[in-house]
């Protein structure tokens, strides 16, 4: 019952440099995101317009949006939170916006300073005028599995937030772990649901690993026929809103497990071990991957 294809999508360039304390120069994000595009990745996820005072370490996107040598048959994607962001993503033309929300009040409050109800005018602007300029839209939801703030999300909420990102007129959905508490069994329970309500619609999903239970959670969610993950590679991120939030699922560890498995992706590993090197050695310190841990090690 396992998908023959996977779709990896890299968000270590947004997911990951916004969590990481200092900021890394404009050129080596922009030479690390050129390096990805050499390694048969087909959708990264660059950068993020949102406030810089919010995330001060992704301040250059427009600058990164606008030098990176874009790659045919690549998506270059950002984050964009409302119009003033997207103002600066289409400036950058860039190809897939991606808005973003939370399941649960309290963390959309934390992280984008809206109520649920008081976001969706918001978003719903966003996919109608970036669907003018002819973007594609990519839609998050966070706190799916957990909220570091109230704990449970229930999936009936989960599914009412998925709803109404669909009805925008979203591509995608992205449905985030963002502190990574989820295990198979949740996944299991929450993505049967998510299958009885959108049967034809295009979902991926976004673990992250705080807890080591990501790369089960993507297997999990394989053998119920979901074929697209975001990933970062190195384990590089997490999210500064969320409290002990760590990096995505590692894209060199989701890599090594599909391609043992047979499972194609069109992913050059060893071009993505040597894209991992190359970003370790501009933040310093050893990135948390298994795989990077054994490069550590030779
Ligand atoms: P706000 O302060 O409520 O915004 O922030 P506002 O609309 O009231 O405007 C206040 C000022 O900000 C104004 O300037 C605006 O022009 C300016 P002033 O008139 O005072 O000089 N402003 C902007 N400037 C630049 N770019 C913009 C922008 N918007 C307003 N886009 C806002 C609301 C959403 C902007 C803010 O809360 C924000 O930037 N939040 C970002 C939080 C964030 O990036 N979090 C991490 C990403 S989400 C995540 O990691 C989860 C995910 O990975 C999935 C998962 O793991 O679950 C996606
Ligand atoms: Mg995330």
């Amino acid at each position: 019952n396992l998908p023959e294809q996977v779709v990896i999508k890299e968000v270590g360039p947004r997911d990951g440099l916004q969590n990481e304390p200092q900021k890394i120069p404009t050129d080596q994000k922009i030479e690390w995101i050129n390096r990805l595009s050499d390694t048969g990745l087909s959708y990264i996820e660059i950068t993020s317009f949102v406030h810089p005072k919010w995330i001060p370490q992704l301040a250059d996107a427009l600058e990164v949006a606008k030098s990176i040598r874009k790659k045919k048959g690549i998506t270059y994607a950002a984050l964009v939170p409302n119009l003033k962001g997207l103002e600066r993503a289409l400036e950058a033309d860039i190809d897939e916006v991606s808005v973003f929300m939370s399941a649960s009040e309290t963390h959309n409050k934390k992280n984008i300073n809206k109520t649920i109800k008081d976001t969706y005018p918001v978003l719903e602007e966003v996919v109608n005028e970036a669907k003018k300029h002819n973007k594609s839209v990519r839609g998050y939801v966070s706190t799916v599995f957990g909220c570091p703030y109230e704990g449970e999300v229930s999936v009936d909420q989960v599914i009412d937030v998925s709803r109404r990102l669909f009805d925008m007129g979203i591509d995608e959905l992205s449905l985030g772990d963002t502190i990574g508490v989820a295990h198979p069994k949740q996944v299991e329970e929450v993505l049967l649901r998510i299958k009885d309500e959108f049967p034809n619609k295009s979902i991926a999903l976004h673990f992250h690993d705080t807890r080591g239970t990501a790369l089960a959670n993507c297997l999990t969610a394989m053998q119920l026929g979901f074929n697209t993950f975001d990933a970062s590679l190195g384990g590089l991120g997490g999210c500064p809103y969320a409290k002990g939030a760590s990096g995505n699922v590692a894209t060199d560890d989701l890599l090594y497990m599909l391609d043992g498995m047979g499972i194609e992706t069109g992913i050059d590993f060893q071009k993505l071990l040597d894209a991992a090197g190359y970003i370790q050695r501009q933040i310093q310190k050893p990135l948390p991957s298994h795989q990077m841990q054994i490069v550590h090690h030779q």
